[in-house]
């Protein structure tokens, strides 16, 4: 405990000013510094349940990042030595390790090494600071040792020193992995500074507040004392049905009741971003996609699609689904069939407003590698607490029939663009659509 002694009343930030941070740290630490998730677990087994089922347990481990890695920027930083540096970066935020004992690139997943432990509890809580100046691209500096950082300190473990820190109950520790920056300069992710332009930083809601809530119980199953307010690690995101259902609440209603065939009739949707404390889709938004595809659905049940009524700014193209192509980059990457060129950009049905950020490559394509990213489009998502109205504006046919019409907005996300998914071979669940929030409303219809 010798260490607590002088350090203890100084913040965790002050203590390793000049010591490595990034980039700086790679190969700098063996594998055998660090102790084992499964070592922990003896003691915290709901935390260890938690994180392991959790996207963290599984950064470098999950189908898809394996796919991109090794399938894509590996092979990219092959064919062209320039990527390298940012490739072997990679791992400085989905598998720490290998990053930090320079096992770079590391086996693959199958091969089962201490890449495998992904974002472990001994990278968390062995932080012991990070960058003030760049919080971006791993920026925290590790020192594991038998000294582990907590939220509270305590009395004693059996296993290890603790002490008290606040830099790990701050959203800046989370800005050392969902902040990035390309090569280019780019903010490729920026969840940290989306949620610090937001409306929840001001109000001092951390990260650590809607994905690690706090319950009733003990921090490990040697702890004789029982607290109102543990930390869990559960650590949902997208990848959590429950965590995406309802984030946006979604309205639909008409300009009028009552509309005769030729009519012009407007629909407004109402989304209102009620539950993120940062835009949605966020984190790897070169991926993600969220659609609003509207129908309204006559009294014989035949089905009109309508398109999105245009507003008229700038890039406004890329945010309506269309049969335009994209993409191409993957030729510079691996190898691609005779005459390729490009993918579907969207895989959604032409006319579905899609919330969404496109990444440009040095050239100009659009691309999903966010190591290969030079620019940023429009900026069309829902921000924290940001509702957005959009409309659809219908001439009632004449094949209508008279009666009542729903007409109903279905709001879907999805993790990964489908044509990418389907060409690279992503497991389905990857590009699924997930029905996350739905409205409708009926107007009548008289000849
Ligand atoms: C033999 C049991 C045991 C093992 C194994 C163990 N811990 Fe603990 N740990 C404890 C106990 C007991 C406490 C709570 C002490 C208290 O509240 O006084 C604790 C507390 C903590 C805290 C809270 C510190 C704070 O300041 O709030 C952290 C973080 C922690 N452990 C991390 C780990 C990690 C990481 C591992 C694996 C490398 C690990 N523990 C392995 C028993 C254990
Ligand atoms: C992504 C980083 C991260 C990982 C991985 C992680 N933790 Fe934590 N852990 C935290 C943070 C952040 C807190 C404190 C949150 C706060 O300020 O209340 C914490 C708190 C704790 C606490 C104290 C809880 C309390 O309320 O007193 C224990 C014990 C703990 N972690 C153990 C573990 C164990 C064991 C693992 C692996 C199974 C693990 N952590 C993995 C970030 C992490
Ligand atoms: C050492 C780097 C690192 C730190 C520190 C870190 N994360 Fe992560 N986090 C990642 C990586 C890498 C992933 C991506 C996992 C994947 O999908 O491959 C991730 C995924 C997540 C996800 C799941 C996203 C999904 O798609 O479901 C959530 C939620 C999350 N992190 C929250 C946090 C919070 C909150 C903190 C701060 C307490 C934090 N993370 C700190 C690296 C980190
Ligand atoms: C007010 C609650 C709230 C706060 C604060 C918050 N989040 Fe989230 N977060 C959510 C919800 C809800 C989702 C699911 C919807 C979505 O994907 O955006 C989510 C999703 C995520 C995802 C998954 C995104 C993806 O596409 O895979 C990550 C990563 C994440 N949050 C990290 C963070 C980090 C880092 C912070 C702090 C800088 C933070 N969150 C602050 C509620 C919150
Ligand atoms: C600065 C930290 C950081 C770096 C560097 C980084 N990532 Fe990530 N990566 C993350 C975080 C955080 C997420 C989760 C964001 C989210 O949930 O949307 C993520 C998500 C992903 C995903 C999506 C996972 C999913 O299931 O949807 C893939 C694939 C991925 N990263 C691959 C890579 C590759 C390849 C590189 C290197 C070229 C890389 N990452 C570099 C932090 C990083």
């Amino acid at each position: 405990m010798w260490r607590c002694a002088g350090i203890g009343l100084l913040s965790s930030v002050s203590i390793v000013g000049a010591q490595p941070y990034g980039e700086a740290q790679k190969g700098t630490r063996p594998y055998r510094d660090f102790e084992r998730p499964e070592a922990c677990r003896q003691c915290h087994v709901d935390a260890y349940s938690q994180w392991k089922g959790s996207m963290m347990g599984n950064a470098f481990t999950h189908h898809w990042d394996e796919i991109e890695y090794f399938g894509l920027a590996v092979e990219h930083a092959k064919r062209d030595p320039k990527f390298k540096d940012v490739v072997d970066g990679c791992n400085g935020c989905h598998a720490p390790l290998a990053f930090l004992a320079g096992d770079l690139p590391p086996q693959p997943p199958s091969e089962n090494t201490r890449a495998n432990e992904s974002v472990s509890c001994d990278l968390c809580h062995t932080i012991s600071g990070y960058d003030e100046t760049a919080l971006f691209n791993f920026s925290y500096h590790s020192d594991p040792g038998r000294l582990k950082y907590g939220n509270r300190g305590g009395d004693s473990s059996p296993h290890h020193d603790l002490m008290r820190t606040d830099h790990l109950s701050v959203a800046r520790f989370c800005a050392n992995c969902h902040n990035e920056k390309s090569p280019w300069d780019v903010y490729v992710k920026s969840t940290y500074n989306e949620w610090l332009a937001g409306p929840y930083s001001a109000e001092g809601v951390q990260c650590q507040q809607c994905h690690m809530p706090r319950a009733p119980g003990v921090r490990a199953l040697t702890d004789t004392k029982r607290y109102d307010d543990v930390r869990q690690h559960t650590f949902q995101g997208a990848h959590a049905p429950s965590k995406t259902a309802g984030a946006i609440d979604v309205i639909v209603h008409a300009d009028a009741e009552e509309y005769e065939i030729g009519d012009l009739a407007v629909f407004t949707v109402v989304l209102f971003n009620q539950k993120a404390g940062h835009k949605i889709p966020t984190g790897s938004v070169e991926d993600r996609l969220l659609h609003l595809h509207v129908e309204a659905i006559d009294a014989s049940g035949r089905v009109y699609h309508l398109p999105v009524d245009r507003k008229g700014f700038e890039g406004e193209e890329y945010t309506i689904g269309s049969e335009a192509k994209a993409y191409q980059d993957f030729a510079d990457m691996i190898h691609v069939p005779d005459g390729f060129d490009g993918l579907p950009r969207d895989g959604v049905p032409a006319g579905d407003r899609i919330f969404r950020m496109p990444y440009f490559t040095e050239k100009g394509i659009m691309t999903i590698c966010q190591w290969n990213t030079a620019s940023l489009g429009v900026d069309y998502r829902i921000g924290p607490r940001e509702t957005k109205l959009e409309t659809f504006t219908w001439i009632v046919p004449d094949e209508v029939e008279p009666g009542p019409v729903r007409v109903r907005a279905h709001l879907h996300y999805q993790l990964l663009v489908k044509p990418v998914a389907d060409f690279l071979g992503v497991p389905e669940e990857e590009s699924a659509l997930r029905l996350i929030g739905e409205a409708s409303t009926t107007v009548s219809i008289f000849d």
